[in-house]
């Protein structure tokens, strides 16, 4: 939420900013503006809407050439998305950047008084507290220590002062913030998307630190000044993997990309004995076995991987196993203690919902598990151990791959779970194991079938209202298709439990109504007749239903006005393959319906703030 960019070095430092915000622009698309100090004073721009008006704005009013520069782009909380509560914030010498959330911002305009604030933001007074501090006497990098000491909430703060130009001072508390290592040249972002383009070198921040960057090099303190430890790493994929690759959108590209992304989630996890290794899981076998309860907690779509991951990791390890959406967690006061285990699923490793839950769960004793896409995130660094999905970068706000290659992660998890415990053993593992190895072409299978799904978008193109029903494993496919569809159309779309039709929402059914169905494959053949007559009662009411089903499900053929094969898979991972079409659907739908695929409204794509 909000990308904050900053560079120092011998490049045109607007060029770099402008192109580091263009690849942030998925984190926020309200506003988007840049300030560089140029001959004592600040030069800025800044303007509403997505970047391309900022571009138009420093077209028609140029702004002086430095290589010191900032950026954002904004995703609104306080104050409306106007040129005003754009970002950055000056005040005289001093510019701001912000992400985040300054709580006690009302209080701290109360010590401010004759300043004239020009924004209604909380992020404003930080700007005015720092030049209050640089008048002072204090230098930027003192200033910013005194200032962060006040600041209340969540932030990512970059400044910079017109009369110290070289520099750059940023600080990060909850909220993302990387530096980027080129040769003399140094970047500052939300997301390493920003700076791929210079440099893969990338050093990961902490909690309450302070970096300093100058052409020299970067510093990195803590909040009370003393030296702070840092990690360095390198990203793993290039800025090819964040380019739209002939696509008409990052969503399709990262559709098209799940074969590959769950073969790489699934890369080298087993031995020559057949077992299961998941290298990064520090946490040792006995305190694996002794766990007697497991909670995964997430947001969104990755909630829903969680879901799913109910299913297979009770089954496969006899463990109770909770799934609570993120933001409820640590709320309601749960029970967890050290037998907890708790696994968070997260693509972005920034979500804040996500990120509170795990500060909660270690606070009760509890070792937590993360399932995260993005090496150097937070949610990984504050967790016990990590699985990554290596999906790579993920830039269409609405989660794709991100989620066929959670539930990937979360199927090796559970199996790894069941072969500590010895509930599971190297032969039964490696069949699954194989099964997992198959799906990459499963995937590809659903994308050759493409076209059956594009025409059925634009079929439905004014449709209103969508449903879709799942049962077991099939019930989060449904909930998911449903998100996708919400947040990409616009639409009431509604994912329910097929079983629960009959406790109301068959109330919604009417003549022509698109419902798609998830029908579990026939191995489980009271599961699947079950959905089978629930297709049955939507269809009787004049639905029209569009069924996923195995080619070989004549039933389910029958049943429906509209049948979408599903390859033979278990019906555990069966929704690795169901997800495909529905994420199609939904891609479609919007584009021909002229949307945004890539930036719907009001979303972000990694929720920083609570
Ligand atoms: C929906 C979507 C969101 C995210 C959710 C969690 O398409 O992308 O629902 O899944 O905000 O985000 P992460 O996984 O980054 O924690």
């Amino acid at each position: 939420m909000c990308g904050i960019v900053g560079y120092v070095g011998q490049r045109d430092g607007l060029d770099v900013v402008l192109s580091g915000l263009r690849r942030l622009e998925y984190r926020g698309y309200d506003s988007a503006g840049v300030a560089l100090p140029s001959a004592g004073r600040i030069e800025w721009r800044k303007k509403a809407g997505k970047i391309a008006n900022l571009e138009a704005a420093i077209e028609a009013n140029p702004l002086p050439s430095g290589q010191v520069a900032i950026g954002h782009t904004r995703w609104a909380t306080h104050g409306a998305p106007t040129d005003q509560n754009s970002h950055p914030h000056v005040a005289d010498r001093v510019a701001i950047v912000h992400n985040g959330i300054i709580e006690n911002h009302d209080q701290l305009r109360e010590e401010l008084p004759g300043v004239e604030f020009s924004s209604e933001t909380d992020s404003e007074v930080a700007a005015h507290l720092l030049r209050r501090e640089l008048d002072g006497g204090a230098d930027l990098l003192a200033a910013m220590r005194t200032v962060v000491g006040r600041l209340e909430g969540a932030f990512t703060l970059v400044a910079v002062d017109a009369q110290d130009p070289e520099r750059i001072v940023a600080a990060r508390r909850n909220s993302p913030l990387v530096v980027g290592v080129g040769e003399g040249e140094y970047f500052l972002a939300s997301d390493v998307a920003a700076f791929i383009a210079y440099t893969r070198d990338a050093v990961e921040l902490g909690q309450d630190q302070i970096v300093e960057l100058t052409r020299g090099g970067v510093s990195v303190t803590t909040f009370d000044g003393a030296p702070a430890e840092t990690k360095e790493f390198h990203v793993d994929w290039d800025l090819e993997a964040a380019q739209k690759q002939g696509y008409d959108w990052y969503m399709r590209k990262e559709i098209f990309e799940q074969p590959r992304a769950v073969a790489d989630t699934l890369l080298g996890r087993l031995n020559e004995r057949g077992e299961l290794i998941l290298d990064e899981i520090r946490i040792s076998p006995e305190t694996l076995r002794r766990i007697d309860k497991i909670v995964i907690v997430a947001c969104g779509t990755a909630f829903y991987a969680g879901l799913v991951a109910k299913y297979a990791i009770e089954h496969w390890t006899r463990i109770p196993c909770e799934v609570e959406v993120a933001s409820e967690f640590r709320y309601r006061d749960p029970i967890i203690d050290p037998m907890t285990l708790v696994v968070t699923i997260s693509q972005s490793g920034e979500t804040a919902d996500t990120l509170m839950a795990i500060r909660h769960a270690r606070e009760q004793g509890a070792k937590v598990i993360a399932i995260c896409n993005t090496n150097g995130a937070t949610i990984p660094r504050e967790s016990d151990a990590v699985i990554y999905t290596h999906a790579g970068p993920e830039i269409g706000v609405a989660s794709t791959k991100g989620f066929t290659t959670q539930l990937v992660a979360c199927y090796l998890l559970g199996l790894y779970l069941a072969q500590v415990r010895g509930m599971k053993y190297g032969d039964e593992i490696a069949a699954l194991l194989r099964e997992l190895e198959r799906m990459p072409e499963a995937i590809q299978g659903m994308l050759d079938n493409q076209q059956q799904v594009l025409d059925l978008a634009r079929e439905f193109v004014n449709e209103p209202s969508v449903l879709f029903l799942g049962r077991h494993v099939g019930y989060p496919v449904a909930l998911e298709g449903a998100l996708k569809l919400k947040e990409l159309a616009y639409i009431h779309a509604e994912g329910f439990a097929a079983g629960e039709l009959k406790h109301g929402p068959i109330a919604l059914i009417r003549e022509d109504l698109p419902v798609f169905v998830v029908v579990p494959p026939r191995g489980r053949d009271q599961l699947r007749d079950k959905v089978v007559s629930n297709i049955a009662e939507v269809r009787a009411r004049g639905a029209k239903t569009i069924v996923l089903a195995e080619a070989d499900d004549e039933e389910a053929r029958a049943a429906a006005a509209v049948f979408i094969e599903l390859p033979k898979l278990s019906t555990l991972l069966q929704p690795v393959a169901a997800i495909i079409p529905l994420q199609l659907f939904a891609c479609e739908l919007a584009t021909v319906q002229g949307h945004d695929v890539d930036q719907p409204r009001n979303l972000a794509k990694s929720v920083t703030v609570e």
